[in-house]
């Protein structure tokens, strides 16, 4: 419901015949003879619903006066009013911004329009505000959420760091201890510890340096694991390790399990498929179907012989301990001379398959 208007007319008798027609619908009505004191009055009273404004008039046309209103900010909605049944002028008015027109009479019969076109206009003026004042919440909290995530993955990015060197600690105290231990099967043991303990460390450094930390890109991980192992092993004896990854994402805590079974797998070939010297070590990996990888560890050596007396045994518990977590199922191929295990696995779990937006 409007509560104040202002009339702006060049004829006294219908701005009187106005003012009066409103005020009988409890509406206060200012009053202006010509565009600039209707501009005057605008300026000076800032509770103006909204301005109504007569076409014709000396000095300011209505046009020029509504395009004055609308240049202001915050300005209240402008209806045009004309004395003539001349369409192309009504279309021009509702061009240059006014909210609706009105076709007056002498006899004033047009105030009954008048009024239903302020309580429209004053309507769509509030829904209009409510409008942008809704957007500008959303708009506000869509920056809220993206500052707050922006701010949580630099913390999940600070704490992968931190994990990532904390356990690059470990790993060197570990080969540390294994260069000074006198027993050869506690430096095997300690170094075995420190492969997998740079395993780990690396889905950390990777989570570092992504902006996704829902997710690790497996190839460029593998790639990082695989030289790491390169670099550990003394006298080259990976030099002939490869690795053929596909570009392929999954769940940090699926890459950590994959690096594991990686690491074992390519640490039993080093240690045992060329027990002369020292051979090809295969690593692939390749999409296998939907949210599965497939996962291909093969060297050219002697092969496993499942009768073969094994040191600890504890490679291939970890092996079955981390494909239980990836819902992976782990096939070794007979075919093939030497080892080839094959293993395929689930990039993410199931309720993560959509990871949260
Ligand atoms: N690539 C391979 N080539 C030949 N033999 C292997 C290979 N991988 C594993 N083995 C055999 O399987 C056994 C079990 O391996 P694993 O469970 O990793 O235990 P560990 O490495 O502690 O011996 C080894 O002792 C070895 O005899
Ligand atoms: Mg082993």
């Amino acid at each position: 419901m409007p509560r104040k208007v202002l009339y702006i007319d060049d004829d006294a008798g219908l701005r009187t015949l106005v003012q009066r027609g409103l005020g009988r619908e409890k509406i206060e009505c200012l009053l202006a003879a010509d565009g600039e004191s209707g501009l005057a009055l605008l300026a000076e009273h800032k509770d103006i619903d909204i301005v109504a404004v007569d076409l014709y008039m000396p000095g300011l046309s209505g046009i020029e006066t509504l395009e004055r209103i609308n240049a202001m900010p915050d300005h209240p909605p402008v209806i045009v009013v004309t004395g003539a049944q001349d369409s192309r002028m009504a279309v021009a008015a509702l061009k240059a911004g006014a909210f609706d027109y009105v076709v007056k009479d002498v006899q004033g019969e047009f105030i009954y329009l008048l009024n239903a076109a302020l309580h429209a206009a004053v309507q769509a003026m509030r829904n209009h505000r409510a409008k942008e004042a809704a957007e500008a919440e959303v708009r506000e909290a869509r920056d809220r959420f993206e500052a707050l995530a922006a701010e949580r993955a630099l913390l999940m990015r600070e704490v992968n760091h931190r994990v990532g060197n904390s356990l690059q600690l470990i790993s060197s105290l570990l080969t540390l201890q294994s260069n000074a231990s006198g027993s050869e099967d506690v430096a095997k043991a300690l170094s075995a510890a420190t492969g997998r303990v740079l395993a780990v460390a690396q889905v950390h450094r990777r989570l570092y340096t992504s902006d996704d930390v829902q997710s690790v890109a497996i190839d460029q991980y593998l790639e990082a694991l695989v030289e790491d192992l390169r670099r550990s092993s003394e006298g080259g004896g990976l030099s002939q390790l490869t690795l053929d990854a596909e570009p392929i994402g999954a769940a940090p805590d699926h890459a950590v399990a994959v690096g594991m079974i990686v690491n074992e797998l390519v640490t039993n070939s080093l240690k045992y498929a060329y027990p002369a010297g020292k051979g090809s070590i295969r690593v692939a990996l390749k999409t296998a179907g939907e949210g599965r990888a497939l996962l291909t560890v093969e060297d050219d050596g002697i092969g496993i012989d499942s009768a073969a007396p094994k040191s600890t045994g504890l490679g291939q518990r970890i092996v079955r301990a981390m494909g239980d977590k990836l819902r992976a199922n782990i096939e070794h191929d007979k075919e093939h001379a030497g080892a080839r295990i094959k293993i395929t696995f689930d990039l993410r779990n199931e309720k993560m398959s959509h990871p949260p937006a």
